[in-house]
């Protein structure tokens, strides 16, 4: 059985007196995840200040981004050693906010899936648990192009790592169209998308693609995590929007407690 798991990413919002509203919020409110995963993904600076509010919670950490190089001259990135140094648990990997604003002007599709798979490399190699965000962009879904973009990623990492190394991360996927636009994907469509990866994996591995946990992201809100959750292959969700509202990310994760 796969535990689910919500995350709650609040990209390059809070400040140490917000946050710590929010986090004692979510505390006070939160009490029936014992058989799912939760965690927060900060922005960086902030790392430290949700570790000490919630180490022996049971609620993880992790960072919304990885550098793929060890150490050296990279200026405001951040190494899998550092974020290792805060005992964070999780780092997502390629957002699409971090694609869109920062590669994609720079790199062809195929150089950014490398790039995603020499961070993940580093990420797993560190004893980190990476979360892969795959998603098509809105014209890619126009043009019924989200089963190639899912399959472009998913064969660069394989291709890398080799399947088994994915029973080392978890999936997420995120269509570009649905972050941030209160239009989540349905669950039938988020559903489909989700079998299609994990019958990827498993073409290459089968116990692999039954233990990988995928994850959905892209406005998923109090009223519409029940009906995600409730799906087969939809094993928790990466929360933006949502995760920045205490009674919203409660509800979310006593959704996932509910569909176990
Ligand atoms: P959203 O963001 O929930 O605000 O749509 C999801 C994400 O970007 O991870």
């Amino acid at each position: 059985m796969r535990k689910p798991l919500v995350a709650g990413n609040w990209k390059m919002n809070g400040t140490n007196a917000s946050n710590r509203q929010l986090l004692d919020d979510i505390l006070t409110s939160i009490d029936d995840f014992a058989d799912i995963d939760v965690a927060i993904f900060p922005p960086a600076v902030y790392i430290h200040q949700v570790r000490e509010a919630l180490k022996g919670t049971g609620i993880h950490w992790g960072t919304q981004n990885v550098s793929s190089y060890l150490e050296g001259p990279y200026t405001g990135e951040v190494s899998a050693a550092m974020i290792n140094d805060f005992n964070c648990e999780y780092t997502l990997i390629g957002h699409s906010e971090r694609r869109c604003l920062y590669d994609e002007l720079n790199l062809d599709q195929l150089v950014l899936d490398q790039l995603l798979a020499e961070k993940y490399e580093t990420a797993a190699s560190s004893g980190l648990t990476p979360i892969i965000c795959i998603g098509e962009s809105p014209q890619e879904h126009d043009q019924g192009q989200t089963e190639e973009v899912v399959v472009r990623l998913l064969d660069t990492l394989i291709a890398h790592q080799g399947a088994k190394a994915l029973s080392r991360t978890l999936l997420a996927y995120e269509p570009v169209w649905a972050i941030g636009t209160g239009k989540s994907a349905s669950p039938e469509w988020a559903q489909n998308v989700h079998q299609f990866m994990r019958e990827r994996v498993a073409k290459h591995d089968r116990k692999t693609a039954e233990n990988l946990r995928i994850l959905y992201g892209g406005s998923v809100k109090g009223n519409n995590a029940a009906s995600l959750f409730s799906k087969s292959d939809i094993d928790g969700g990466l929360i933006g929007g949502a995760s920045l509202i205490a009674d919203e990310f409660v509800n979310i994760c006593q959704a996932a407690a509910q569909h176990i």
